[in-house]
């Protein structure tokens, strides 16, 4: 099979990883990619959004399947561009329609779509710029914290928790009247504060099966001791030790199974992953988000812990026979931690050599912000590259990313050495 992935940060290095090991692959290629996909597949410089250049690429190379990592496309209709396509109709794409993927794509459609299949969420109302009055008397009515969430796509910044309720309401009032997000705060929902602990559970539907694949958790803000601006996540482990099978039992059935129903119920085909973003509170679990891909870095460490050969699942997807598979999954707990670039997640410098990667022996190195420049890997974003490792147990595992991450090094490389630190 021919294989393409969309996207080019460490979840689609681990894919193409993942996938790069299939006797069944025959040629692997990603768009746009990054240095450590070009060691395992053609990079194409097409952008995950440009449909027209993606099915350039299919046609010319006769790809077999395709693979989207991020959100964007997937909301954007990706999926939908191939079945309406006549030379595309065919292929399969691995992520849902865009019809689906307004379960990310919208935070409204997915309270909706909660409440209607009775999955526990936090209670909410959400307002328009017409309904501000109404939503300003609302936050009187609740007890801080205040949580308010931009419906749409905010490269997640559109999240806001404040404890003051002036500053709530100045807040909701710079989202739905100064358009603080743009267009995404249209809408704003305004929810009950959750408080627990977080973590994240991974399914993989084919539409009528699912598969429910290892749990993670990840650290998202810059600062150790969970301080500071939200990152893409600096890290992550897996599998998560207080999701025990009593509390997994109730994800599964008050929330894995009903969201699978309810894809089918509302009509709405799935042959994807879908990110269940969960809070522990007491004992029961409660979905903060969905979100209709794998994590970033989750991806790097529940991928690994996968014994299966992916391209197998994947074509079980596509065929809807995801129930034939038998998960195996490695009982090992496994590691990431994100080196990032110093000033990351705000302005940073790129074009940093990276130097001793070849010393790295004990981890998977899986790339994210990097590129070749003259044969040389060097940063190109904010998050530069994840050290993937396992152990016997999380903290093991932890020990030898941090000591793989002691032998490398690039100008102004920072990254979080706490990882795990609450559990
Ligand atoms: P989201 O983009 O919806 O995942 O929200 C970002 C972060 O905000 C989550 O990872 C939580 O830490 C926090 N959060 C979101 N909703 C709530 C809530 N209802 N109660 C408490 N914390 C929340
Ligand atoms: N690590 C969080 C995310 O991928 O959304």
């Amino acid at each position: 099979m021919n294989i393409l992935i969309l996207g080019s940060g460490g979840r689609e290095h681990t894919f193409a990883w993942k996938l790069a090991q299939s006797p069944k692959l025959n040629r692997l290629f990603v768009a746009p990619g990054n240095a450590g996909t070009a060691s395992l597949a053609q990079n194409i410089p097409v952008g995950v959004n440009d449909f027209n250049g993606i099915k350039g690429i299919v046609l010319s190379n006769k790809i077999d399947m395709v693979v989207v990592g991020p959100e964007d496309p997937l909301v954007n209709g990706v999926h939908d561009f191939f079945l309406n396509d006549p030379e595309l109709k065919d292929i399969p794409v691995i992520g849902p329609q865009k019809a689906a993927a307004n379960l990310e794509g919208s935070k409204e459609f997915a309270k909706q779509f909660m409440q209607r299949h009775t999955i526990p969420t936090a209670a909410y109302q959400s307002f328009t710029v017409q309904q501000l009055e109404s939503g300003l008397a609302f936050l009187e009515t609740l007890s801080p914290p205040y949580v308010l969430k931009a419906d749409g796509l905010a490269a997640g910044k559109g999240v806001v928790i404040l404890n003051d309720l002036e500053k709530a309401k100045q807040e909701l009032t710079s989202m739905l009247k100064e358009a603080k997000f743009g267009a995404a705060s249209r809408t704003v929902v305004i929810e009950e504060f959750l408080s627990g602990i977080e973590l994240s559970v991974f399914v993989l539907t084919d539409g009528k099966n699912f598969k429910v694949l290892p749990t993670a958790k990840d650290y998202k803000r810059i600062g150790e001791g969970d301080i500071g601006l939200n990152t893409g996540g600096m890290g992550a482990i897996s599998p998560v030790p207080f999701a025990e099978k009593a509390f997994m039992d109730k994800v599964l059935d008050r929330i894995v199974k009903p969201t699978v129903e309810g894809l089918k119920i509302d009509n709405l085909p799935y042959k994807g992953f879908i990110f269940i973003g969960l809070i522990m509170v007491g004992n029961d679990p409660y979905v903060i988000e969905y979100n209709v891909r794998m994590g970033d870095p989750e991806t790097e460490v529940v991928l690994p812990r996968i014994k299966n050969d992916l391209v197998e699942i994947f074509q079980a997807v596509a065929d809807q026979t995801l129930d034939t598979v038998d998960l195996q999954i490695d009982d090992r707990s496994a590691s990431t931690v994100m080196t990032v670039s110093g000033g990351y997640p705000e302005t940073y410098d790129k074009g940093y050599e990276i130097f001793g990667l070849e010393d790295v022996t004990d981890s998977l190195t899986f790339h994210a912000g990097t590129k070749l420049e003259n044969g040389k890997v060097v940063t190109s974003g904010g998050r530069v590259m994840a050290f993937t490792s396992f152990g016997i147990s999380f903290q093991d595992a932890l020990a030898k990313s941090y000591e793989s991450i002691n032998k490398i090094c690039f100008d102004r490389m920072n990254y979080r050495k706490d990882i795990g630190f609450d559990l």
